[in-house]
């Protein structure tokens, strides 16, 4: 595996590739940044891995400067997982001039995460945009965890009509079912401990969907109570439609829940797809003929 550091020598070393598959992180790397690297080996000869945690997507009281950096290890990882190219700028090699020319993101990217991240979009869509130059991947991987991130990537690709294809992977869990993240190493072992009610609140959401609830509004209110009861608190639980991330309506198109909450000092993201139970007939006239 090949560490590049600047992006005149990244540039020179892709030359000569001609399918590319690209990961791009922001380091503390996990099996859930393992499984696009998988993802992505499965779509190319070639996969570059980016590492940079991009000041451009943090708000100034958030947690830039404790975000985990562990590029040794996470390069030991990615040796093991076989990566061709891990691309590691330094800040100043990435952004040698302030970054003044800066990608405005539409409106849904005001709303849930940019709600309470204002800027966080235009600072992701910015660097994402910025790698997607350098590297020029054929295929380039996502996470569905972070859900708002990859639909807000799928529209600037699709809107600036970029010649990549974006791949969105499920979300890797720890046994108890949370989401890993690089930022769950900030937990303590009590926050660890009580981590998991996101998904689990989002999952009971899912199971009401699925029997038809389609009360939304009462069900991401109760979603948020369970929470709060437990001592968190919550940025929001939404109900969206998963094509458009609009508020979802009643109706049988597949919608996804999306989570955010604050354990302690540590902001936890979830995200959850449901696909509502459309006319019962079908499932209920078949399977006994399956079976
Ligand atoms: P980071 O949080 O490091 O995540 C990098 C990629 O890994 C993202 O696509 C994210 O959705 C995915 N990912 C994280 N946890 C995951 C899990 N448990 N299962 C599956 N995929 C997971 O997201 C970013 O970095 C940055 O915003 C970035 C896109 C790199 C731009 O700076």
């Amino acid at each position: 595996m090949e560490i590049i550091t600047t992006i005149a020598s990244l540039r020179k070393r892709l030359e000569r590739e001609s399918s590319v598959a690209f990961v791009p992180t922001m380091g503390g790397l996990h099996d859930g940044h393992l499984a696009l690297i998988h993802a992505a080996q499965q779509r190319a000869g070639f996969v570059v891995a980016s590492i940079f945690v991009n000041r451009l997507q943090f708000l100034p009281a958030e947690d830039f400067d404790r975000y985990p950096r562990t590029l040794e290890q996470d390069c030991c990882l990615l040796i093991n997982h076989k990566v061709d190219v891990v691309f590691a700028p330094a800040e100043k090699n990435f952004y040698p001039v302030p970054q003044e020319f800066l990608v405005d993101t539409p409106p849904i990217a005001n709303t849930l995460e940019g709600e309470f991240r204002p800027g966080f979009f235009r600072g992701v869509a910015t660097v994402v945009l910025k790698l997607f130059n350098i590297v020029r991947p054929q295929v380039a991987v996502f996470g569905k965890k972070d859900y708002q991130q990859l639909h807000v990537i799928r529209e600037m690709v699709r809107q600036l009509d970029l010649p990549i294809e974006i791949l969105g992977t499920d979300t890797v869990r720890a046994p108890d079912g949370l989401a890993l993240s690089s930022r769950n190493r900030y937990l303590t072992p009590e926050e660890r401990l009580e981590a998991p009610r996101l998904y689990q609140s989002l999952l009971q959401l899912g199971q009401e969907i699925k029997k038809g609830n389609t009360n939304f509004h009462e069900l991401q209110e109760s979603g948020a109570a369970m929470l709060l009861r437990h001592g968190w608190k919550v940025d929001y639980v939404a109900v969206r439609q998963q094509d458009t991330l609009a508020p979802a309506q009643a109706g049988n198109e597949p919608v996804v829940i999306l989570g955010a909450a604050w354990l302690g000092r540590t902001r936890l993201i979830d995200s959850l797809e449901v696909s509502p139970l459309s006319a019962p007939v079908l499932g209920q006239v078949l399977t006994p003929f399956i079976a």
